[in-house]
């Protein structure tokens, strides 16, 4: 299973989600492989970095380049839960990603600004490829929450998770992964893997 998580945007979750994602599918015991196809190498350095058991066993590819990054999903095995974590702003490589993908999940910030950027995204994945959106950071109580929200839903955009603002979900490596994070991201995990099927 390859899922793909894509935004054109910095700075929205991609990272820490794909590394979420890997954890929850680990702890699920599965066989899981990190793709980082961004040159800045954020996964990677988590994943390298990390003394987290929940990130012992995720493999690693590190994969900057459209030739490394076919190279590295055309290495995986069937039975693997590939999670590729892709760079911001490059279109080509972000594009190859999501021509591979079973699954993909757009990580997006609660705010009208960032609804266009998401239809960018949305339009580069194929047709029948399932996608949905993870609304990264976001204080839930809050009215633009609630607008963001009800846009997606009157726009017929399926939103997979909400992952609340915490310090402890954006600890980085120098920390274990949250278990508030886990629990945020478990609705989002548990969908993914319902869709990709
Ligand atoms: N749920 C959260 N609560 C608080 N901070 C968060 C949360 N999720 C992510 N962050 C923080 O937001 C910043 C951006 O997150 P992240 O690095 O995952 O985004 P990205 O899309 O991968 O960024 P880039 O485009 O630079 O690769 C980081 O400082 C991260 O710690
Ligand atoms: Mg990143």
């Amino acid at each position: 299973m390859k899922i793909v998580v894509a935004a054109l945007k910095g700075g929205v979750g991609k990272t820490t989600t794909s590394i979420y994602l890997a954890a929850l599918a680990t702890a699920a015991r599965k066989d899981v492989l990190v793709v980082d196809a961004d040159p800045q190498g954020s996964a990677a350095d988590w994943i390298e970095s990390a003394e987290d058991p929940a990130l012992e066993r995720v493999a690693l590819a590190e994969a900057p380049t459209e030739r490394l990054l076919a190279k590295a999903l055309a290495g995986a095995t069937p039975e693997q839960v590939v999670v590729v974590d892709s760079p911001p702003g490059n279109e080509r490589i972000i594009g190859h990603a999501l021509e591979q993908a079973d699954v993909v999940v757009i990580p997006t910030r609660v705010g009208g600004v960032e609804w266009p950027r998401v239809d960018v995204v949305r339009r580069m994945i194929p047709r029948r490829t399932p996608f949905g959106l993870a609304i990264c950071s976001a204080r839930t109580f809050t009215r633009d929450y609630a607008e963001t929200v009800q846009y997606w839903a009157d726009h017929g955009v399926e939103v997979w998770g909400t992952i609340p603002e915490r310090v402890s979900v954006a600890a980085g490596p120098d920390r274990f992964l949250s278990e508030d994070g886990l629990d945020a991201y478990r609705p989002l995990w548990r969908t993914v893997l319902r869709r990709a099927d």
